[in-house]
């Protein structure tokens, strides 16, 4: 199947930029995906799909039936922008001042329309079904969540999804088994002390202090408490306090991020980072009230499911195209539907051809994308989606 698959890939080459395009002038925030849904819906029309709106905010839940019966195969693609103003200068560049496509979700929602499009039209050759899941906010790691909740995963016995990365080149495809990108928490800390004079000191309890130690605490949970063979990250990026110069504030608020890259570690961080901060605002008289919110698990890829997309994109693009993924501690909420079905996400080279390293990154505000890569990622969905669906148990 991978002939017929890139071929046509190839033939919708223009309708796919111009889509694309389309969406990268009207990018829509986290949650307000209206317009992008309804261009979904339009491209979605006509194809005798199941499909069921507003599923997990606006996200999209589309069915394809194929002509025998087998199992269910999940794609997805998540449609939502970001709150940053474009800076390329493109001609198609986002309309919306503040806000941009600037992670290339409106690639990866054209690939899965362009998926959805050509495996309708070879329906009559696959036993089973493909859910189409177009997924709303992924920026704000509520999507995923809000559409298993919803049901979109009933059914399903494999998911796959990809990520545009703008520094490897088009043509290319970055593969691994097990664990690809990192847990995601979110901390928040409240650190009291006593409010006074900033020149009588002693009659206050000084929150400033104390939260500076603690933002220098934390760092020593990494280098310290875990060991080095196992990446962690804790960010403090935001410490707020006090208003006056001369006045000893009565509390500071700290948040911050942590990643990790074991369900593990993740797990443990809570009592580790607990520990650090009561400990030292207990030194500095202070009391402090640590929140630890678990945003996404370790996004861990499932070894036959990657298998089966190293595979395809071998039948597809020939070996020399498949490099191993770097790890990285970003987050994905992809994540949360792997921890509930075995899948595969994987990276499509969104970059130049040469001197793809050197390119600006996912969220930045002249990151820009190859389209080269868009009809590769019909093509590569589809033939997994089709390889599982062949009535021959695929690869
Ligand atoms: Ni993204």
């Amino acid at each position: 199947l991978a002939d017929p698959c890139l071929t046509i890939s190839k033939q919708m080459e223009a309708e796919l930029v111009e889509f694309r395009r389309d969406l990268h002038r009207h990018p829509e925030l986290s949650l307000k995906e209206s317009r992008t849904a309804a261009r979904v819906m339009e491209g979605l029309e006509g194809l005798g799909l199941n499909i069921r709106r507003r599923v997990g905010g606006h996200g999209i839940v589309a069915e394809l039936v194929g002509s025998g019966p087998g199992p269910v195969i999940a794609l997805r693609a998540d449609m939502d922008a970001l709150p940053i103003q474009e800076d390329t200068g493109l001609p198609f560049a986002s309309e919306r001042p503040g806000v941009m496509h600037a992670c290339g979700h409106d690639a990866h929602t054209a690939i899965l329309l362009g998926a959805a499009r050509l495996l309708a039209g070879m329906r009559d050759r696959l036993a089973g079904r493909v859910r189409f899941l177009f997924q709303a906010a992924e920026e704000i790691n509520e999507g995923a969540k809000a559409m298993i909740r919803d049901g979109a995963l009933e059914g399903v016995s494999e998911i796959y999804g990809l990520h545009n990365l703008p520094t490897l080149a088009a043509g290319k495809v970055a593969t691994c088994s097990g664990a690809m990108m990192g847990s995601v928490a979110r901390i928040d800390i409240r650190v009291v002390g006593r409010g006074g004079h900033g020149a009588i000191p002693e009659q206050g309890i000084d929150p400033i202090v104390a939260a500076s130690a603690i933002v220098m605490g934390l760092q020593t949970a990494v280098s310290r408490e875990i060991s080095p063979f196992e990446p962690a990250v804790v960010t403090i990026g935001s410490l707020h306090a006090g208003e006056a110069n001369n006045v000893i504030p009565h509390e500071a608020l700290l948040s911050g991020t942590v990643r990790t890259f074991s369900a593990g570690l993740h797990e443990r961080m809570p009592a580790i980072l607990d520990r650090i901060v009561g400990g030292i605002a207990g030194a500095y008289r202070c009391r402090a009230e640590l929140t630890f919110t678990s945003q996404t698990p370790v996004l861990e890829n499932d070894e036959g499911c990657n298998r089966h997309i190293e595979a395809s994109v071998d039948a597809l693009l020939g070996p020399g195209a498949r490099v191993p993924a770097a790890p990285t501690l970003a987050g994905e909420d992809f994540a949360l539907y792997l921890k509930e079905i075995p899948g595969c996400f994987f990276w499509l080279g969104s970059g130049p051809e040469e001197g793809a390293e050197k390119a600006y990154g996912l969220h930045h505000p002249k990151y820009t994308l190859n389209e080269r890569c868009l009809s590769l990622g019909v093509s590569i969905l589809a033939a997994a989606a089709a390889g599982r669906l062949s009535g021959n148990g695929g690869h």
